[in-house]
Parts: C-alpha cells; sequence; structure tokens
C-alpha cells in the first residue's frame, strides 16, 4: 500500500519552500524508490480563507488519514487582529494537539560550510551537533484555566496554567533518553526547579525514567542557565529535554548558533512514530512571494520524514549528502549568503538538490 503523505503549506513562505521539498518526494516517486501519495491541503491563514478556520475538518482529517504530514508554515500579518480562536497559529497547536504529536526533535546541526555565517565565533560552534527535544502537547501552551477576565474592580488579568503530569513527563524523557543512546549518550534536562513546582516533578520524574537507562550520562541545568552555555559553549550538549515553552525559546536560540533558522527542519511524533515534519522557522510575510526564501529547512525536513516515520533511511541520508553538495559548490540564499559564494533564490536552491539526487 502507498504512503500517504498530507502536505500543508500554509502561509507566506510556506507555500514557495514546501514545492520545493515536494519535487523531492515526487523524484523518489518517478524513480520508483518510494511508493508515496500526496495530497494538499489548506491550515493556518490559508485554512482561515478557505473554510473559515485555521484548521479546516477536512484538513484534520487527512491528516489524521496520513502517514506523515509535510508542513510549511503559517501566519501572516492579515491575520493578526483576528480572534485567538482562529488564528493561525491555532491550526498549528490543533494538529499538535489533535494528532497526540507531543514529541518535538529539533536538531540543530551547523554545516562546516556555514561555519561563518553564525553569529558566533567559528570555534565555538564549529562541529555542533545538538538535539532538543520538545514536550509539545503540554505544558503552558495548553493548560486550562487560561484567558482574560475582568475583576470585581475593573481591572483585567491574563493568565494561563503551567502543569504537566507525571506521564507526560515520563514519555517525553524516554523518548529523549532513546535518542541520547543512539548519539553520544549524554542527555541535559533543562528546568526552573528551584522555583517551580512543576519543574520539580518534572526533575524527578525525569531521574526515574533514567533509571532505565544507566548509559546515558543525565544532567539537569535550570533554563536561565541553558541559554547562557547555549551561547557560551554549546558544544558542551548532546541532546537537551525540556518542557513546551522552554523547548520554544531554546531551539529558536540553538538555531541562531548554526547561522541560520531557514537550515533547521523539525519532527513532531506520536508515540507510533507518526509524525508532522516542519522547518523550524516561520511564514516570513516580509520575503514572502519573492523567491528568495531558503527552502533547505523543508527539504532537511523531508529527509526526517523519510528517516523518522516512512523507514527510509537511506533516502533521507542520500538528501543530507546532497544538501552538503550543494553547500560545497557554493550555493547559498540570501539568509546564508557570504563572500564569494554564488546567491540563489528558492528554486535555483531546489533544482539544485534535486540535480545532487
Ligand atoms: C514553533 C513556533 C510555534 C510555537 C508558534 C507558531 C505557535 O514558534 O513551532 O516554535 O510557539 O510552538
Ligand atoms: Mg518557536
Amino acid at each position: 500500500m502507498s504512503l500517504k503523505i498530507a502536505v500543508m503549506p500554509g502561509d507566506g513562505i510556506g507555500i514557495e519552500i514546501t514545492a520545493e521539498a515536494v519535487k523531492i518526494l515526487q523524484h523518489y516517486k518517478r524513480s520508483g524508490r518510494l511508493d508515496v501519495e500526496m495530497d494538499e491541503a489548506p491550515v493556518g491563514g490559508a485554512g482561515y480563507d478557505a473554510a473559515g478556520k485555521p484548521l479546516p475538518d477536512e484538513t484534520l482529517a487527512l491528516a489524521k488519514a496520513s502517514d506523515a504530514i509535510l508542513f510549511g508554515a503559517i501566519g501572516g500579518p492579515e491575520y493578526d487582529s483576528l480572534a485567538r480562536e482562529l488564528r493561525p497559529e491555532k491550526g498549528l497547536l490543533g494538529l499538535r494537539a489533535e494528532l497526540d504529536l507531543f514529541a518535538n526533535l529539533r536538531p540543530a546541526i551547523l554545516y562546516p560550510q556555514l561555519a561563518d555565517a553564525s553569529s558566533l565565533k567559528p570555534e565555538i560552534v564549529a562541529g555542533l551537533d545538538i538535539m532538543i527535544v520538545r514536550e509539545l502537547t503540554g505544558g503552558i501552551y495548553f493548560g486550562q484555566p487560561r484567558g482574560i477576565e475582568t475583576d470585581a474592580s475593573g481591572e483585567r488579568k491574563g493568565f494561563n496554567t503551567l502543569v504537566y503530569k507525571e506521564g507526560e513527563v515520563d514519555r517525553i524523557s524516554r523518548v529523549a533518553f532513546d535518542i541520547a543512546m543512539k548519539r553520544d549518550k549524554r542527555l541535559c534536562s533543562v528546568d526552573k526547579a528551584n522555583v517551580l513546582e512543576v519543574s520539580e516533578l518534572w526533575r524527578e520524574v525525569v531521574i526515574n525514567a533514567g533509571k532505565d537507562y544507566p548509559e546515558v550520562e543525565l544532567s539537569h541545568m535550570y533554563v536561565d542557565n541553558a541559554a547562557m552555555q547555549l551561547v557560551k559553549w554549546p558544544k558542551q550538549f548532546d541532546v537537551m529535554v525540556t518542557k513546551n515553552m522552554f523547548g520554544d525559546i531554546l531551539s529558536d536560540c540553538a538555531a541562531m548558533l548554526t547561522g541560520s533558522i531557514g537550515m533547521l527542519p523539525s519532527a513532531s511524533l506520536d508515540a507510533d512514530s507518526k509524525g508532522m515534519y516542519e522547518p523550524i522557522h516561520g511564514s516570513a510575510p516580509d520575503i514572502a512571494g519573492k523567491g528568495v526564501a531558503n527552502p533547505l529547512a523543508t527539504i532537511l525536513s523531508v529527509a526526517m520524514m523519510l528517516r523518522y516515520s516512512l523507514d527510509h533511511a537511506e533516502l533521507a541520508d542520500e538528501i543530507d549528502v546532497a544538501v552538503g553538495r550543494v553547500l560545497d559548490k557554493g550555493l547559498r540564499t540570501p539568509d546564508i549568503m557570504a563572500e564569494g559564494c554564488k546567491e540563489v533564490g528558492t528554486i535555483e536552491m531546489g533544482e539544485a538538490v534535486l540535480a545532487e539526487l
């Protein structure tokens, strides 16, 4: 039976970059190496435009019926004034929650060819290879109660709830331990246990899960220190595991160490390794439609999809190599442009990867 992939370009540059990633899948399909069917559906602002909500019923149904989802990016200034429930972000958060995609893997890998694109000194980032494992369906993003209320005196208050159940912490920490076992066997759990009870529990549960992974060296770090250490000496980290909001923040920070947020893919997995794959950058409305967005993060997301959900690691390896070769040739989109390189647009970059395959 064919593998089913739902393609959700979303908004802004999501449309351009997804198109390049789809070409890679089509290439493998044409050459008979991947038996795959692709269906496209609107999400985010595009979902709102098509069906009046950011996660249309048909889009959700398609996501549920698919083996994997390729997601572009969502959001744009034209949607910012909508009610919170109708904003594009709700499409993404809805997919994560509805599909129980609790494990978000965000690798921060520095391609040696791009060492100069980082704002940090090359010796600090050379060879960087960190995996951030972010809990994605719990914590303050989803905790109840939440809202904005007016009290008796007429003053308004906004509130959210940061809550984690033991089971939620246990399952995400096991994903992180499993990944650490396949790497350098070092796991750093990031929390705020000096202030937050929820972090105190988090730490306890992670330590407990760790008893099943005696080979993994487990350490703990407060999130403020982790942010500092990431820019001070990032190579001290192998795998990091953390709650939803800390992971959101630290993964942007880690991404920038590699020079461009336009290079980094991500996977969001459920308990059976069904997953949604997306570049970690956003919809970049300022450059949308100009043909200059970097498609490599999305192309590398396809590689992650082949590896984690579709059981085609050999094709994933090929894509990783092809991206390296294209960088070796000096092709650069504007976000990673450097002296002596050749500046190319989205399509040219996509075609160059395809040519290497
Ligand atoms: C991310 C994004 C999302 C998040 C937004 C778009 C809802 O920043 O995937 O990191 O906060 O999770
Ligand atoms: Mg983010």
